[in-house]
């Protein structure tokens, strides 16, 4: 049976139409592009939350204890992700909902697609087996997500627009963490280079995929130095795995050469590519500048640096949140994250090349 549709959620879902422009007020201000989101818990939203029988949740405390009411959200984070920052920075309240959560309102698919649509979920990777046994949304999937919103925007405002509109959003990727982990929880023995390889193959494709579908504008961020994060420190006495690290810096070079190919292949199509490897990295070689003082240890956990046990209820939990790198014993904080996004967003090519992300968004 149809409800009506409380007055409430109007008031809500008209300030996802006008979202930035009306909390800002300003009308010379250019309006902020759509972002469409894609990729693994770094992103997710609260995309796992709406999965049945999903075994990669974060909808529970300590989960959220920062964010408003200090309510979980499915993020796996005390507060907001990068998604959520970047968002911001693009005049945005915090990342657009997950696909799974419009998807459930009426009109909902209609109404989100004017500032965009999150579809990552937490524990995917490029990989299509990556998450399959956590029962996670892997990238097809995901881009099948996407299609379905393309198709709703094109019955709501015709071709010719939904091609201009998706040429300007951005398109944010980041993938390729859980990849590393698999390969290394397996004790796969496929050489270094011929497994990222791989990886860069089923980039390609999801790349093209998308840009056939009328993305223009990428948005890419690769893999953090993924052996410091404090689960991979336990396998090496607190320090840095790197093994995993080395899998990292490699993935980057890689992705660095996919992306230049890809530029000058594909008409028209223009990316940002994130070094989360040194961005990261040089916040945990040197994290006072940037107020942080923690950076092996997570905030949230069980055990040995808090990372035997994930962030749940009965869970240790740090009081200092601010001076802490690292969530639980995968994620980054609401800090560490909100420093990411702004270097993503308007940093210097050492970090995010050929262009940052706001120069990317500026482009025509
Ligand atoms: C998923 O969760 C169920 C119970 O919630 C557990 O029995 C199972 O081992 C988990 N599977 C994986 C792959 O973690
Ligand atoms: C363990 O940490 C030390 C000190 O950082 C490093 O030199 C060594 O390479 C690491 N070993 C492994 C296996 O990651
Ligand atoms: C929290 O996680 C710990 C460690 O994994 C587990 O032993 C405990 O049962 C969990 N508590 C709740 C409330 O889920």
């Amino acid at each position: 049976m149809e409800k009506m549709c409380p007055f409430s959620l109007l008031i809500l879902l008209a300030l996802w139409i006008f979202g930035p422009n009306l909390v800002n007020g300003d009308a010379q201000q250019p309006a902020s592009p759509p972002i469409f989101i894609l990729g693994d818990s770094t992103a997710d939203v609260g995309t796992n939350s709406y999965i049945p029988h999903c075994n990669a949740t974060a909808n529970f405390p300590h989960n959220g204890i920062d964010f408003v009411n200090s309510r979980p959200t499915g993020r796996f984070s005390n507060g907001l992700n990068s998604a959520d920052h970047l968002a911001r920075l693009f005049g945005y309240n915090s990342s657009p909902p997950p696909f799974l959560y419009l998807h459930s309102l009426k009109y909902g698919l209609q109404l989100g697609i004017y500032r965009g649509v999150n579809f990552a979920s937490g524990g995917s990777g490029l990989l299509d087996d990556t998450g399959l046994k956590l029962n996670v949304l892997n990238l097809p999937q995901q881009i099948n997500q996407f299609v379905t919103v393309r198709e709703n925007l094109i019955t709501a405002l015709g071709h010719e627009t939904t091609k201009a509109l998706l040429a300007k959003s951005l398109f944010c990727i980041t993938t390729g963490s859980n990849d590393i982990f698999v390969y290394f929880k397996t004790r796969s023995t496929m050489p270094k280079e011929e497994f990222i390889n791989l990886l860069m193959e089923a980039y390609e494709n999801h790349i093209k995929t998308l840009y056939s579908l009328g993305a223009q504008k990428f948005g890419i961020i690769s893999v953090p130095p993924v052996g410091c994060c404090p689960a991979n420190r336990l396998l090496n006495a607190t320090r840095c795995f790197e093994p995993m690290n080395d899998f990292a810096r490699y993935f980057h070079l890689a992705i660095d050469k996919l992306m230049c190919k890809l530029s000058s292949e594909l008409q028209g199509m223009k990316y940002a590519l994130g070094d989360s490897y040194k961005m990261t990295m040089d916040v945990i070689d040197n994290p006072r500048p940037f107020n942080f003082k923690n950076v092996d240890s997570a905030c949230c956990g069980h055990g040995t640096l808090n990372a035997e046990g994930i962030c749940n209820a009965t869970a240790n939990l740090c009081s200092d949140r601010k001076q802490y790198i690292f969530w639980d014993m995968f994620h980054p904080t609401h800090a560490a994250a909100r420093l990411a996004a702004n270097t993503l967003y308007g940093g210097p090519t050492l970090y995010v090349s050929p262009i940052n992300f706001a120069q990317l968004a500026a482009e025509n």
